[in-house]
């Protein structure tokens, strides 16, 4: 059987492994965490786009491991809030503020707005960064619009308010496997898996 290649994936947050790791379990790597490889760094991520940040932390990690690291930054753009919260999506109202309360506070905020004006999407920006120095980068989206009230059960953050016109639901009442299929994120793990195959056939020929 041929070993996997290993890449330590950027983050602390276990609901995001869990699905990377789901999205690229029949990939030719395998994903390590951060705790499992054993690096504790506090990066800041103070980009400007999702692109600058998901770089930001997998340069970090690439740097103080050796290996291929790979980080994603990830948001909700709410277009008649001016794409807020975007980039701030994880810090927007505080860090420590719950799901519940964010959620409810936008709900708030968009009461008056028609559905027509609600339209928003995920956004999720993929960085690899190889030991010598070159990257890949890649973003995709997932397009919807803010739901008029909180639904579902699956997912985290904002899942709850975001509603799929053509699911007739919000991301939080797909399951993981149905959600992977059409998420940014999925999307974009996708299109970064096929990158790096790309690359190994470049490095073969
Ligand atoms: P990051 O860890 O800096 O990429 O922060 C991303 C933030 O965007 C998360 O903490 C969530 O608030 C939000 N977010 C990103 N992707 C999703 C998703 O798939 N569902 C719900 N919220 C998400």
């Amino acid at each position: 059987m041929k070993t996997k290649q290993k890449i330590i994936f950027a983050t602390g947050n276990s609901d995001k492994l869990k699905e990377v790791r789901m999205i690229l379990k029949d990939s030719d790597y395998e994903i390590v965490s951060m705790k499992e490889a054993g690096i504790d760094l506090t990066i800041v991520e103070d980009g400007e786009t999702f692109e600058e940040n998901a770089l930001i932390k997998a340069r970090a990690v690439s740097a103080a491991s050796g290996v291929i690291a790979m980080a994603d930054d990830s948001g909700l753009e709410i277009d008649c809030l001016g794409k807020a919260p975007g980039v701030h999506s994880a810090r927007f109202m505080g860090e420590h503020t719950s799901y519940d309360v964010k959620n409810a506070a936008i709900l708030e905020k968009l009461s008056s707005v028609p559905d027509e004006e609600r339209t928003a999407r995920f956004v999720c920006a993929i960085a690899t960064v190889f030991p010598d120095g070159k990257q890949l980068v890649c973003r995709e989206t997932m397009e919807g619009r803010i739901a008029r009230e909180v639904e579902g059960k699956n997912g985290f953050g904002y899942d709850p308010i975001f509603f799929l016109p053509e699911y007739g639901c919000t991301s939080a009442s797909l399951t993981p496997e149905e959600k992977n299929r059409i998420s940014h994120r999925g999307k974009a793990l996708r299109t970064m898996c096929a990158l790096l195959k790309d690359r190994q056939e470049d490095e073969r020929s």
